[in-house]
């Protein structure tokens, strides 16, 4: 029995300007399946589900939902058909609480007097997210809350429509296996009640857990659909990036010398971190491993002064450095390249130029006006060496996909030549081929003599990438291993120490 469809998407196409995003695709989607829609960073996916959600209107290109054709000309008109999105980029207000960012837009409906609204509100919320066995509280303001559980209260609002169809574009990028877990859980509820699901990740492992059928789109291009269970990564990955990527290579081991450039001593802060000690060598890549909220982060942040130390030495080349502020940090020679580049890592409405020198600003100044040939020019280098795809290097970067956006924050570090970088999850939303090249990058960067802390949550890629791994758990180094002697295994039993 053919599966009844749902919808589908035929000869689609829009154009930005100076970008061809979609050029006749084609994708659809059945009641109670997944359906996985995969491509490299900026390949269209974003772009072709902004268009089913009434967000970005078509070029050309027909949409056919529950067997009629379909315009949809806003999101309001999306929900009216049923139709939910969780963007990529998280788009919650920070300064609302968990319970109205749910029901933004939707308060009417919760009728009764303003007064007791709000705490209607908190209790449907607080159903909702007890029926997807997710642990918030309905009354936190959103700001306050980590990217993973925003994440979180996306999905929530999303199943909170109702509708038929639920897209999920990178729904995973921030979550802990744990979390991704009851993500997928909730998915099999969702199919189990007949929804759709357009499921959009870069986690391609993810995609034999949870999907039934493959669509893979590349530079815009429809390419093809497969049934999950008839294919396998490497054969979507070839189909992704038109060659083969070498998943699990170990790096080659760099020669090191001992010099210790960076050394810190027994840092402490209020809520998490306890005693943390640990030696970065020249030319070293350090890995961080460790759980979420195993204090990882807050170390960086400790380190480069966003967070005040409550106890703890740093010293850098064997001299002892005050670190008061970012400013003071990037002064010492040391860049932080946030997990969260949305809120510091860049200025979304500034074109890429503008981002890419945003840590270097003094040296491509003159009297206070920016030299725009040399800032251009070491822009385009930098769009040429990281394959930034964008028309050209004057485009907004809001204007530019997920991971695109994330080359573009490596980039600004990349041209502020420190001495010393932290990656916070630098391959976050990146696609697999480009994965490879930044993970060839840093090993350059590496090689020349920088030295880099890596804090990254996928262990493949710290077992990849890391001449020794630091192991955090709840707030404290549980230990550091040497590549050779690392494994998964291993790596868990450190960051699980103190849990039970
Ligand atoms: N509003 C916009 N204005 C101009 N160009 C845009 C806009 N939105 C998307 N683009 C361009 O369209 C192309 C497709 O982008 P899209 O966001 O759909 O990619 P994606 O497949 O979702 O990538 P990623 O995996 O990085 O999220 C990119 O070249 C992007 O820069
Ligand atoms: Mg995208």
């Amino acid at each position: 029995m053919a599966a009844a469809q749902l919808l589908s998407l035929s000869g689609v196409s829009k154009e930005f300007p100076g970008v061809k995003a979609l050029n006749n695709v084609h994708f659809d989607l059945n009641k109670g399946e997944v359906h996985a829609l995969v491509g490299e960073n900026g390949a269209g996916k974003s772009t072709l589900m902004k268009i089913l959600s009434g967000i970005y209107k078509k070029d050309t290109g027909e949409i056919t939902y529950l067997g009629k054709h379909v315009d949809v000309n806003s999101p309001i008109e999306a929900h009216h058909l049923g139709i939910s999105i969780i963007h990529q980029e998280l788009n919650l207000m920070p300064h609302l609480t968990v319970a109205e960012n749910i029901f933004i837009g939707r308060e009417d409906r919760l009728k009764v007097r303003p007064f007791l609204n709000k705490t209607r509100q908190n209790m449907a919320a607080a159903e909702l997210l007890a029926e997807l066995s997710l642990k918030l509280d309905p009354k936190t303001l959103v700001g306050d809350l980590t990217i993973a559980k925003q994440q979180m209260v996306e999905i929530a609002k999303s199943v909170s429509y109702r509708g038929e169809v639920i897209i999920m574009d990178e729904p995973t990028s921030s979550l802990t296996p744990a979390e991704t877990e009851s993500l997928f859980e909730i998915i099999r509820t969702l199919k189990a009640a007949g929804k759709g699901v357009v499921y959009i990740s870069h986690r391609l492992e993810e995609l034999e857990q949870i999907s039934d059928r493959i669509t893979v789109i590349r530079d815009g291009e429809y390419v093809k659909t497969l049934i999950t269970k008839e294919t396998n990564i490497p054969e979507v990955i070839s189909l992704m990036v038109g060659r083969k990527v070498d998943q699990d290579q170990r790096p080659e081991l760099r020669s090191q010398n001992s010099d210790v450039v960076l050394k810190v001593e027994g840092i402490s802060t209020r809520n998490l971190l306890k005693d943390v000690s640990f030696e970065l060598k020249r030319g070293e890549i350090l890995g961080f491993a460790g759980l979420m909220g195993s204090g990882r982060t807050e170390l960086a942040r400790a380190l480069i002064g966003a967070d005040p130390k409550t106890a703890g030495k740093v010293f850098l080349k064997g001299e002892e450095v005050k670190i008061k502020s970012p400013s003071d940090a990037v002064k010492s020679g040391i860049g932080y390249l946030s997990e969260d580049r949305k809120r510091f890592g860049l200025l979304l409405i500034q074109n890429v130029t503008f981002n890419v020198i945003l840590a270097s600003i003094p040296g491509f100044t003159r009297f206070g006006f920016v030299k725009s040939g040399p800032a251009a020019g070491i822009t385009r280098d930098a769009i040429a060496q990281l394959k930034i795809r964008t028309p050209s290097e004057k485009q907004l970067v809001k204007n530019l996909s997920g991971g695109n956006q994330q080359k573009v924050v490596i980039a600004k570090w990349l041209t502020r030549n420190c001495d010393i970088l932290i990656f916070d999850e630098p391959t976050r939303g990146i696609d697999v081929g480009a994965k490879d090249e930044i993970y060839k990058l840093l090993t350059k960067l590496a090689s020349e003599g920088k030295s880099i802390i890596m804090i990254s949550s996928e262990l493949p890629e710290v077992l990849r990438m890391s001449d020794r791994v630091a192991v955090m758990c709840e707030g404290r180094l549980t230990g550091i291993i040497n590549n050779k002697d690392a494994d998964q295994h291993t790596i868990m039993q450190y960051a699980t120490k103190y849990r039970d």
